[in-house]
């Protein structure tokens, strides 16, 4: 590519060749993006075209072509892929490390559906493929459509790709009319190292491992490209279906089976959880020579009625969880450790790492948790690691388990190299200078400069776009610095107004900001615009209140269902007493600390100015109040005494599965209370309010 430089030495002559040969490359470009979703180029390309092109026009004005590029802003569409609503949210696994996670697990189901220790209980126990989850839509035995998880709700529509998987049928025979089936894309070890050594020989992009280069391969925008790859797929669970598959999850699998789709052969049903953690041990003897990379195994409740009963926390299902290998290990120097500050002011030292690969992926950073986890101690004063402290300069052991930040596990004395000093924690901080405090008896370091901390400001900023909340596409964190310090994002309501203030124009235009171009700025814009209507959980998490993480957001969320309902009650709480205050904490599953941060967000000034600035540019959406046609639909429940068909949790998720609050306490605010056997003052005082007090009968004839 030609510099900007060599702009000065062109003849006039020059300047037109090149002014023509830069439109007919763009406008070829356009059509492949736009028109056949083949791009043909990538965007940094494609902007560093636009860019010579604009900068040739300002050293010849007169030369600028009746149809310049310049004039020509990449058609709306979002580059990328289709979105596609999941009829039925594709969920995560709970994660067991070890077997006693396990046997909590076989023991908190128990609980939840009131089975005795030794009631039978099957499993099956299914590998955990380390691949990227794919639904697939059948209808009348057809493939209609392939959607990726994306955050669990949207997922990115890739059937043109999906068709192109051997493994992948496109018609059935004797499926039910609509029939979604779920399952992992991977790629074998052989495959992917072929596929890396042709890449490199065509001098293309190799992969770090076989999972991202399944995700890679499957998120084309071209399916040729998709189709030279060679990608698998195993089945493993479903979606919208318009009949049952089978009455056990091994019956379901058999029916993939048939059905032609590949199914693990490890899969195993296992008639107590001892043998599914057997199997575990075995499969994991000879997790290498499996050919394909496996980060766990699966248990899942072999009987669906039963899964059916436990249903689902908010993101992952109460039936199955993931039992995972051993994290794997390297060893490496730290070169450094550095602090950085969260968004609530949490001051966490970070290992600066000699890079190794651990587990197929290069690992440069590690957390070192806090100062008490460095200097070899627990948050009880308890020696860890025997007590031995981690110092700059030592050899220290290092692991990643799943996704997870790599840690540091344990450090080599013996290697320590001479006249290294214990780490000190700085006490002021490194960002703003404020003074760091750690409270009695809690393990954490805060910096104290809350609304003048820059790190602190940015992080919030961060964690306002991320996946969870709003999820802006192509506003990432690098975005996010970069906008921050040159002060055109300081608060969330400035990123809505990016637009207006750096759309259109010459002058400190986005456009003309390193990495960006006026295609990808265009994109950037309509990003922001999709996400001013936002729902309203994804909108509290977003405001990064201390201890109210995504599933708490969608409890208060769901508690309070709109926005000006949450907020007025926030405000009228601020005393933390008074009705909306015991309303609060009274919401089962916001305990008192939960809602004092959440009470006093609302009662600074500051936050409440930003939220003001922020709120004129949303449209938010209430919550969602599930099943709105249940009978009990919004209502206050209190279950009390006895219940002899289900346990108190199972009764607790069915009702608020129908959307209504289960409440722990009887007050004029209850609009029903379940009594059983042997309830005794909370059922005196419903009658005494003139409540409707309901049998256990009764209430199941009122839910089913
Ligand atoms: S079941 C409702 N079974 O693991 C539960 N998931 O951490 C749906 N995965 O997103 C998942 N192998 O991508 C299930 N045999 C298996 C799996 C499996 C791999 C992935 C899947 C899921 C993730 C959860």
């Amino acid at each position: 590519m030609h510099g900007k430089t060599d702009i000065a030495t062109l003849t006039e002559a020059e300047a037109a060749v090149e002014l023509a040969r830069l439109a007919d490359i763009l406008a070829a470009a356009n059509a492949a993006y736009h028109q056949d979703d083949m791009p043909e180029i990538s965007d940094a390309e494609y902007d560093a075209l636009k860019r010579r092109n604009a900068d040739i026009e300002a050293h010849f004005p007169a030369l600028k072509r009746a149809d310049s590029p310049s004039e020509k802003v990449g058609a709306a569409a979002v580059r990328g892929f289709a979105k596609v609503r999941h009829r039925v949210r594709m969920l995560s696994l709970g994660n067991a490390f070890s077997d006693e996670d396990v046997q909590d697990f076989d023991a908190q189901i128990r609980r939840f559906l009131g089975l005795e220790a030794d009631a039978p209980l099957a499993y099956t126990a299914e590998p955990k493929i380390d691949g990227l989850s794919l639904s697939l839509r059948y209808e009348g035995g057809r493939l209609v459509e392939a959607a990726t998880r994306g955050d669990g709700a949207v997922g990115e529509n890739v059937t043109a790709n999906a068709r192109t998987v051997g493994d992948i049928p496109q018609t059935l025979v004797g499926a039910p009319d609509i029939l979604e089936v779920r399952g992992e894309v991977y790629m074998a070890h052989e495959d992917f190292e072929a596929l890396n050594t042709r890449q490199e020989a065509a001098g293309g992009k190799t992969f770090a491992n076989p999972r991202n280069a399944a995700a890679g391969s499957l998120r084309q925008l071209d399916a040729k490209i998709t189709a030279s790859r060679p990608l698998r797929f195993f089945a493993y669970a479903w979606g919208e279906i318009s009949e049952p598959l089978s009455e056990t999850q091994a019956g379901a699998l058999a029916r993939f089976e048939a059905l032609g789709f590949s199914i693990n052969p490890l899969t195993k049903l296992c008639h107590t959880v001892g043998e599914a953690v057997q199997h575990y041990s075995a499969i994991a003897a000879d997790r290498a020579l499996l050919g394909y990379d496996i980060d766990g195994i699966v248990y899942k409740v072999d009987d669906l009625a039963l899964q059916g009963r436990l249903g689902f926390r908010s993101t992952t299902p109460r039936w199955a969880i993931a039992h995972k290998f051993a994290a794997e290990t390297a060893v490496t120097r730290l070169e450094a450790i550095e602090i950085q500050v969260g968004r609530t002011g949490a001051l966490s030292p970070v290992a600066r790492l000699k890079p190794v690969t651990v587990g197929g992926v290069v690992v440069s950073n590690a957390t070192l948790h806090n100062a008490d986890y460095i200097a070899g101690r627990d948050s009880n004063g308890a020696p860890i690691r025997e007590g031995r402290d981690i110092r700059v300069g030592d050899w220290v052991t290092v692991y990643r388990a799943g996704d997870v930040i790599p840690k540091v596990r344990d450090v080599d004395q013996a290697r320590r190299p001479e006249g290294s000093e214990r780490y000190v924690f700085p006490e002021k901080c490194p960002d703003c200078g404020s003074d760091v405090v750690r409270p009695e008896g809690e393990a954490v370091a805060r910096c104290t400069g809350d609304l003048i901390c820059p790190a602190q400001a940015v992080e919030k900023l961060k964690h306002f776009v991320s996946r969870a909340a709003f999820d802006i596409e192509g506003l990432g964190a690098k975005q996010i610095e970069a906008f921050f310090e040159d002060g055109w994002v300081k608060e969330p309501g400035d990123i809505f107004a990016l637009e207006q203030r750096y759309g259109p124009g010459e002058i400190r235009a986005l456009k003309n900001r390193e990495g960006w171009g006026a295609k990808s700025a265009e994109n950037l814009f309509d990003a922001i615009r999709e996400k001013r209507n936002i729902p309203l959980a994804r909108l509290i998490f977003g405001l990064g209140i201390r201890h109210v993480g995504e599933s708490s957001a969608a409890l208060l969320a769901r508690s309070y269902g709109s926005w000006d309902e949450f907020r007025k009650a926030m405000e009228a709480a601020r005393e933390h007493e008074g009705p909306e205050w015991e309303a609060l904490v009274d919401i089962d599953g916001v305990g008192k600390v939960m809602a004092g941060a959440a009470v006093d967000f609302f009662h600074q000034e500051e936050a409440r100015t930003v939220l003001d600035r922020l709120m004129a540019y949303l449209d938010v959406e209430d919550a969602a109040q599930p099943a709105a046609s249940s009978p009990v639909s919004g209502k206050t429940v209190v279950f009390t005494g006895s219940l002899e068909t289900m346990t108190r949790a199972e009764a607790k998720a069915q009702a608020e599965a129908l959307g209504a609050k289960v409440s722990g306490s009887v007050s004029a605010k209850t609009d029903i209370v379940v009594a059983g056997p042997g309830a005794g003052s909370k059922r005196a005082k419903a009658e005494a309010l003139g409540l409707e007090v309901l049998s256990e009968e009764e209430w199941r004839a009122l839910v089913s």
